[in-house]
Formats: structure tokens, sequence, C-alpha cells
């Protein structure tokens, strides 16, 4: 009996080649080699996010036809450790062992030292042997400790270039601690690339949720003039984890949530909400106008920030009785704050007195990523102050959602109000639709030469610029964060700047899952 074609994966191979239409010059995809090289392939990111990404993308047959993988750092290991190492985050499925066969014999492993020119020599001949006589593209992704960028930058552009093909370098967060070790990361980086070739990389600007925030606000008439000042009384930005720094400690008690979460992913997520339409949707357009934005916010107050630190709950369980200070990789004493709230007010025309509020935590009681608008009530009350403020939500993670919370007629012989909402919640509405990770996304439109949703230099100048007082401020003075307990919502303290500020929470609304009916 001949097999009958999965009409889903047709689907998802149609989809796929227009992907690959959109994105590719037709020879180019097929005859030009493309190498990746992954600086700091024995490392967490390495395993956990790129060697996994570049695998989906090359099993949907995303990449160019001739793409090798090359993995670089210090430690002397084959590909087959490398391959130990990020199969558990690969999601292979069964029927995939082919494909996976191709992709690991796509990929090579090569030890040196980030320091010496002469490890630098060697990739490069390593490269060539891997295309001999093309003209290659590569890619060089930085998945490294901040401390190692000048030197491997100055590296790869002395030794390591392609000389016929295009170059690119993809950098990863922290850019920098502050304004002047960015601006002097920037300086150096500036030095050796052109902007054009450097793809600073937020993975929050790769969600799909974040990308709609343009479509939603641009391709609707319905939004456009409500999005002021003049309706909207306050939004609000979250970034909720529902664990704590995991062994991770060390690395974090050295930046704290503000330069972890709230300089990038909030800010990033508030300038996309904020900024006004751009001329078109090329990449330097958008980029000038959430630019714009930021340079109509003042530096943060500390009247404007509540810190907060986990302390352990001693009625959780596991990881949940053990507070931030008792990582054993976190210095005693630690002011490290692993929560924030903060409010920011953009001094433009649109949105002058409107409170920009950025949540950000770790070990609370759950998951969340989202934007939120809370609009102003209604003028003229006639329902004897029955009617809740209405609120727009777009929620990133998990579960991507859209919905409006409004009032209602109650159903049925009654004439009063009911909170009630409108609800585009994704898994419901787009069932077969598999959307892609972040870093999928973005190491794509690496691929493809598309900026829109990497930093600028501009971006990134103007985001430290916002912060580097209040961070210098914290850490000179020791500002104590305030204790709140594994698992909860964070300190009360937070919810009173919120109230502060404009928001109003009724703890009235009740959402029934229709899913769960
Ligand atoms: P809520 O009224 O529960 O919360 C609204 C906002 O108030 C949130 O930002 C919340 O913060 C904040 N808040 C909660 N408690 C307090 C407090 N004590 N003081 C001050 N602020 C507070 O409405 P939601 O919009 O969050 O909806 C409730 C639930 O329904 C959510 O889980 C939501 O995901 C779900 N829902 C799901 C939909 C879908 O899947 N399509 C559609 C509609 C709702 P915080 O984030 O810290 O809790
Ligand atoms: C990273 C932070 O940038 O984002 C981590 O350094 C955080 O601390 C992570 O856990 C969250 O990313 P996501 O995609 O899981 O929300």
């Amino acid at each position: 009996m001949s097999s009958v074609p999965n009409p889903l994966s047709r689907t998802r191979s149609e989809v796929f080649r227009q992907l690959r239409r959109e994105l590719y010059d037709e020879e180019d995809f097929r005859q030009v080699p493309h190498i990746f090289v992954i600086m700091g392939a024995s490392g967490d990111l390495a395993k956990k996010k790129i060697y996994p990404t570049l695998w989906w993308l090359f099993k949907d047959k995303l990449l160019p036809e001739e793409t090798y993988f090359v993995g670089f750092a210090r430690s002397r290991l084959t590909m087959e450790d490398i391959r130990t190492a990020s199969l558990p985050y690969m999601k292979v499925k069964d029927g995939d062992s082919e494909r996976l066969s191709a992709f690991f014999s796509r990929n090579s492993y090569l030890s040196g030292r980030y320091t010496e020119a002469d490890s630098f020599i060697q990739l490069q001949s390593h490269l060539d042997s891997l295309a001999p006589g093309a003209a290659a593209n590569h890619l060089f992704y930085l998945a490294l400790p901040p401390s190692v960028y000048h030197e491997v930058t100055n590296n790869i552009r002395h030794h390591c270039m392609s000389e016929e093909g295009w170059n690119r370098v993809i950098v990863e967060k922290p850019f920098g601690r502050d304004l002047q070790s960015s601006e002097e990361l920037s300086a150096h980086i500036s030095s050796l690339f052109t902007e054009d070739q450097i793809y600073r990389i937020d993975h929050y600007l790769g969600k799909e949720m974040v990308q709609n925030l343009m479509v939603l606000r641009f391709g609707n008439r319905i939004f456009g003039p409500i999005w002021n000042r003049e309706s909207v009384a306050c939004v609000v930005l979250t970034f909720k984890e529902p664990f704590g720094t995991q062994g991770r400690g060390g690395y974090f008690d050295d930046f704290g949530i503000i330069r972890d979460v709230m300089q990038n992913h909030l800010l990033q997520m508030l300038t996309l909400v904020a900024m006004e339409k751009p001329t078109s949707t090329d990449p330097d357009d958008v980029r000038d106008e959430k630019v714009k934005v930021l340079k109509c916010i003042a530096p943060l107050a500390l009247s404007d920030v509540v810190l907060g630190q986990y302390v352990g709950n001693s009625e959780g369980e596991g990881e949940a009785k053990l507070g931030y200070q008792d990582d054993s990789t976190v210095p005693k004493g630690s002011c490290t704050a692993t929560f924030a709230t903060a409010v920011l007010y953009v001094h433009n025309e649109r949105w002058e007195g409107v409170p920009f509020v950025l949540r950000c935590g770790k070990a609370l009681n759950e998951r969340k990523a989202e934007v939120r608008l809370q609009f102003t009530d209604v003028p003229g009350d006639i329902f004897s102050s029955q009617c809740q403020r209405n609120e727009l939500v777009v929620r990133v993670q998990p579960d991507e959602a859209i919905y409006a919370k409004m009032m209602s007629k109650k159903p049925g012989m009654y004439f009063s109000t009911e909170e009630t909402e409108l609800d585009l919640t994704y898994r419901s509405r787009y069932k077969d639709v598999k959307l892609p990770d972040a870093y999928e996304r973005l190491i794509l439109d690496v691929f493809g030469g598309n900026q829109m949703h990497f930093v600028r230099s501009d971006e990134l100048r103007e985001a430290w610029r916002i912060f580097t007082p209040i961070l210098h401020q914290i850490e000179g003075e020791k500002i104590q964060p305030i204790p709140y307990t594994y698992g909860s919502r964070g300190p009360k303290e937070a919810d009173e700047l919120l109230k502060r500020v404009g928001f109003h929470y009724g703890g009235t609304y009740k959402w029934v899952d229709p899913h769960a009916v």
C-alpha cells in the first residue's frame, strides 16, 4: 500500500521552501560555501543553544546547501565530545538519524588559544580546507566571556576573514558592564568590522510575540488612535522566572538582574511598544525609531526602583528552600539584586507622563514574559464604578497569546457589567504552526543578512546611558535589596511602586481557560 503524504509536513516543507526563496539568492544558496564558526564551542551556550539551533535549521534545510560548522575553544575536545554534550538539547526525533549524521559530518572542532595568532592561522587554514578554491562566506558566533572579546575579534579580523566572500560576526551579551566599558568594546569592534558585519544579539528580539509588536501596532487601524498618553495609563513589561540561579550564581553575581534582563530584553520590548511608525520595515528605519525613543528617556532614578533578592522558602521543596546566598558560587553578603522593578518615562509628545514599568526577577511564582498596556478609566462613568480598566496583554511566553481585557454585559437577563476578554491564544488559533525558537530566527537572519532584529551600536549606547548612573550608585553605595521568598511575586514594595505610578490592580479578573473546561 502506498503511503499517504502527510499534509502537515508538506505544508511545512512548502513554508520552508518559500522562506528560503525570501532569504537567499538561489545561486548563493546552492553554490556558495558558508562556514559557521562557533567560538567557545565547549561552553554552556554552545551546547544548549547554538548547536541545537544549527541542527534545527540544517534539518529543515534552511541553511545554504554547502554549510560547514566549525567549533573552536581552548579545551582539547573531539567532535564526539561536542556531540554528546549537545545531543540532550537537540530534540532529535525518531527518523532523524540520517539527517543527524549528515549534520555532524559537516561539523569539525579545533582547539586553540584565544590569545594566540597561531591558533587563528591554523583555524583559517582549516576553513580554507573545507571549501578549497571557493569564495566562502564566514560567520563567527562569539559564545564567549567578554574578557576574551578583544583578543578574539582582533585575531578573527587579522587571520580568519574571508577575502572574497562576506564576513559576519555575532556578538552575545553582555556588551560591557556600563556605558564606558560598552563604548570601549564598541570602539574596538568597530575598528575591526563595519556595522553591517556586526550582529549584536538580544534573543528577545527573535521571539514571536516581540516581533509581532510591530505588526500589531502598525498593521491595525484600531490601536493607532489609542496608543498614546490620552488613553494609556501605564505600560508594564514583565519578565519572571520560577527558578533561581541554579549554580550560575557566580556569573550572575557579577551582573545582577538589571544588566541580565532589564537593560536589554525589557528595554528592547519597551522601544517596540513606544516607537513611532518607521518609514519602512528596512532594518535601519526601524532602529532609527527605536533609538529616538531611548533618547527621550532620562537616566533611571533610585526613587523609581525597587530591588529584591530571594531568600529560601522554608516550606518549599528542593531548590526552593535555598536563597540566593545559599548558592555556593555567590559571595556571602552579596547585595546583588535578583529582582527589580523600575519606572521609566518617555519624554515625548506621545508618552509624556505615562509610566513604563519594567519588572524582572528570578525565583518568582511563575514563568512569564509579557507586555501589558493598561488603559485609562472611561470618562463619565454611568455604571456605578463597576467597570475595570481595559488592558491589552501580549504574552511573549509561555503560551503565546494576545488578549484584551474588557467589559461586557453579563449574559442573560441581567443588565450589569462583567469582566471578560477578547482572546487570541496561539495554540488554539494556530494549531499546526510550529513557532521557531528565538535563536533559530536570529541565526537565520544572520545568514540572510537582515539586521532588523539586532541591536545597533547607538541603541546600545542609549541603553547604557539610561542604566549606568543607577548601576554605579547601587554598587557604590551597596544598596541592600529587599528580601523576598522563593516562589513569591517579589517584594510587596514593587506592587506599591506600581500603585504609586498609577497602575490599578482590581483583583477581580477571573479567567476561565476554555481548554481546561
Ligand atoms: P490579573 O488581574 O490576574 O493580573 C493583572 C496584573 O496585575 C498582572 O500584571 C499582575 O502581576 C498584577 N497583579 C497581580 N496581583 C497583584 C497585586 N496584589 N498587586 C498589584 N498587582 C498585581 O490578570 P491577568 O491578565 O494576569 O490574567 C489572569 C490570568 O489569566 C493569567 O494567568 C493570564 O495568563 C490568564 N489569561 C490567559 C489568557 C490566554 O491564555 N489567552 C487570556 C486571559 C487571561 P503579576 O504578573 O505579578 O501576577
Ligand atoms: C538570558 C539571561 O539573557 O535570558 C538569563 O541571561 C535568562 O538569566 C534568559 O534566564 C531568559 O531567556 P528565555 O528565553 O528563557 O526567557
